[in-house]
């Protein structure tokens, strides 16, 4: 269970991030826990379904500016930071906003004495040899931003695989695709992954505000299952009772179709994704059991979203929402 709401109430925490997949699920869990939450966006647009929340407030501002972050910090208790694109449109955007970004957040926190920030990675982000720029530059910033306690900011990483839950970028990424195909070439099939449900992630976060014994810790996030690509992808057509056939490629042709969709409109494989698949999205670690959470597998959860999508193929939120159950 979350806190008291009167233990959390007047408690502003910032999200940087909140307009994306994770944040607009994290948002509405800081809400029902009592807290007051304020939404850093650069499209406040984007925001619209927080905006009718009770207790949230949505800043239009661009966060990468050491002034605004410092502005808008102001009053708030914590930061959780979400910002992340998993593809560059532009050489740079990866140290800008994975490594810069968190270092700006580490300095805007000092300026404004808070002392808690939760920052979200991703399994297998290491600084080191990680196998791609996206996850290399992950753990740059994984590193950055824990420098922090030397400030005494207290400061966890959640280092999550793959995450499903309505409005996902998996499954229904997946389920988009295959309207349009009845037989799907399928790169690197044999990477594999360990689907972690998105109300679980955020449970993680909220509960990791108030849990001192989670300072200074990197979490792995991990669902209970282990599947390759291929079986994610069998597993969405059978969730649809359409008849697809899925065409595993062999390495070569992957790496191959990675660079050719690496410049086609919204690239929808890089080859940096490529690399990134070259090591599974597994961990060793089990689902730390200091949140008190039973990880749901995604067999309970999926069906329930992908089955509501409405005519356009979109996730129909407020439906599901509503329907929100766990
Ligand atoms: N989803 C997963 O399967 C998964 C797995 C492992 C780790 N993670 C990590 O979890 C976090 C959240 O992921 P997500 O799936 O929610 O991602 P998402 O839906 O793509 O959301 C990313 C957020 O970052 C913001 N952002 C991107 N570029 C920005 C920029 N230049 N300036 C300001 N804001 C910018 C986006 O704002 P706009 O709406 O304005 O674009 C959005 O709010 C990320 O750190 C990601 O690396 C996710």
């Amino acid at each position: 269970m979350y806190p008291k709401v009167s233990a959390t109430h007047n408690k502003i925490i910032a999200v940087l991030g909140g307009s994306g997949f994770v944040g607009q699920h994290l948002v509405r869990t800081l809400v029902e826990a009592g807290y007051q939450v304020r939404v850093l966006a650069r499209h406040r647009e984007r925001c619209r379904e927080l905006l009718v929340l009770p207790r949230v407030s949505v800043i239009d501002t661009n966060i990468m500016t050491l002034s605004n972050l410092h502005k808008h910090l102001a009053g708030c208790s914590a930061v959780i930071n979400l910002v992340a694109v998993l593809n560059e449109n532009k050489k740079g955007v990866f140290q800008r906003l994975h490594v810069d970004l968190p270092q700006m957040i580490i300095d805007a926190c000092v300026i404004n004495k808070i002392d808690r920030v939760i920052h979200m990675s991703a399994l297998n982000a290491y600084s080191g040899k990680a196998p791609s720029r996206y996850l290399t530059s992950k753990g740059k910033g994984e590193d950055t931003i824990h420098t922090g306690a030397d400030d005494g900011i207290n400061v966890t990483t959640l280092r999550p695989s793959v995450i499903f839950g309505p409005g996902d970028n998996l499954f229904n990424r997946f389920s988009s695709l295959l309207k349009f195909v009845t037989h799907l070439p399928l790169a690197c099939p044999n990477a594999r992954f360990a689907p972690v449900y998105v109300n679980d992630v955020v449970d993680v976060i909220v509960k990791s505000l108030s849990e001192k014994a989670t300072f200074g810790q990197r979490y792995d996030l991990c669902g209970p299952r282990v599947y390759t690509l291929q079986q994610l992808v069998e597993f969405t057509i059978k969730t649809l009772g359409i008849n697809r056939k899925v065409i595993p490629l062999g390495n070569g042709t992957s790496k191959l179709m990675a660079r050719i969709l690496s410049i086609a409109p919204g690239k929808p494989l890089t080859y940096d994704n490529y690399l990134s698949m070259q090591i599974d999205s597994v961990s060793n670690e089990k689902f730390p059991t200091i949140f008190n959470i039973t990880p749901q597998p995604m067999e309970a959860i999926v069906p329930r979203y992908l089955m509501n999508q409405n005519q356009r193929g979109q996730f129909d939120r407020f439906r599901l929402y509503a329907g929100r159950d766990d």
